[in-house]
């Protein structure tokens, strides 16, 4: 049956806010955004989307990289999508008004505490892992990222010293802040292979000390999951060298960005990548690589960590999970067939540009779904 036959009861209407931002993310949102268009034109759902400025380009527009009607906008969304924000442009302006600080300054407003980054393997991309090949199989590492604490958080601060200047950055966590984000990573283990890996640095850190005792308390009232505790130093070890024994991975906010940067390394490429920011209003969706300054404007960005975050966002916020297998299983096809943009090109593989990318991805779910209607 055709799915918008059977799907009737379960029609979508969603305020989706769009942050292209700065760089490669205007190229990967239009991508996405197309797709899915294509995903609702489908399904029969009515997605809207309404693009505002966030970032360098909102800087330029309006002098702040986060403008009081872009948060007003996204506190009123249904989910939102970002692309990516910040350049060589931008490096000059003080700290307190970089692209970067709209963005933290963004995941604090919506109170975004949860980072989950799914570190999954496709398998015709085996080949571009860094790891030799008995290394890098098997590897589906779901990534639970504290994304509103630690020294990100903290107070910044610049003063005068005999030696020049002193340079301090204060960080903290409560352990209600551990337990809130220790309680989804629990949560999602469950519904996963039931083991946990926390990360943190107790040999050192008071914060890693309050966090190992939390969590580890927290594990009582969860006993299908198997829980670890690791030193972030053997953490990396860890996952360059047998990645495939983690399932969920919890970490602190900074652990969790140098670490997610490795995970992605060991996929094949960042571009591949999608996150979801959650907390009590609508979740964030975005790749996790960065604006990539020097491959704007040349066609060559890869999409697919944008698409990935956008199906993300229909599985997570939406509950659809029809539609995001429906867009999934048609990159997987493309992934198949050879389809590849340069930053995963291979021999025999066939290089194209972001947008032919997104129109070959448009062919692929519309042949399916042509091959649904005809029960081919
Ligand atoms: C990320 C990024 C951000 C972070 C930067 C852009 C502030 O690296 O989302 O991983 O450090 O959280
Ligand atoms: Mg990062």
């Amino acid at each position: 049956m055709a799915p918008a036959l059977d799907i009737t009861m379960t029609i979508q209407n969603k305020k989706i806010i769009l942050l292209p931002g700065d760089g490669i993310g205007p190229e990967i949102m239009r991508v996405a955004v197309r797709v899915l268009k294509e995903c609702a034109a489908e399904f029969g759902h009515q997605f809207s989307f309404d693009e505002f400025p966030f970032g360098g380009c909102a800087i330029d527009a309006t002098g702040e990289p986060l403008p009081a009607e872009t948060l007003a906008a996204c506190k009123a969304a249904d989910a939102i999508l970002l692309g990516a924000i910040g350049g060589p442009k931008w490096d000059a302006v003080p700290l307190a008004k970089r692209p970067e600080t709209g963005l933290l300054a963004l995941r604090k407003a919506l109170g975004l505490y949860i980072n989950l980054r799914p570190i999954d393997l496709h398998a015709p991309l085996r080949g571009l892992s860094p790891l030799r090949a008995d290394r890098a199989s098997d590897v589906h590492i779901d990534f639970v990222r504290e994304l509103a604490g630690d020294v990100y958080f903290g107070e910044h601060r610049l003063e005068a010293d005999p030696s020049g200047e002193r340079a301090t950055d204060a960080g903290s966590y409560t352990t209600g802040e551990i337990e809130r984000v220790a309680q989804y990573a629990f949560a999602r283990a469950e519904t996963r292979k039931g083991r946990l890996a926390s990360v943190d640095k107790s040999n050192v850190l008071a914060m890693s000390q309050l966090w190992r005792r939390t969590v580890t308390r927290l594990a009582a009232d969860h006993p299908r999951v198997k829980l670890e505790h690791l030193y972030v130093d053997n953490a990396a070890m860890q996952l360059v060298l047998a990645p495939a024994q983690f399932d969920v991975i919890l970490t602190s906010n900074m652990f969790g960005d140098i670490l997610t940067d490795l995970g992605a390394a060991l996929a094949g490429s960042i571009g591949l990548i999608p996150s979801m920011s959650c907390g009590p209003g609508p979740s964030l969706y975005e790749p996790i690589h960065g604006s990539a300054p020097t491959l704007a404007g040349k066609d060559v960005a890869n999409p697919v960590g944008m698409i990935l975050s956008a199906t993300m966002m229909l599985r997570e916020s939406f509950g659809l999970k029809r539609e995001a297998e429906w867009i999934e299983s048609a990159v997987d096809r493309l992934f198949a067939n050879g389809i590849r943009t340069p930053d995963t090109v291979e021999p025999g593989t066939t290089k194209v540009g972001c947008i032919e990318f997104g129109e070959r991805l448009q062919a692929e779910m519309t042949s399916a779904s042509k091959r649904q209607h005809t029960g081919a």
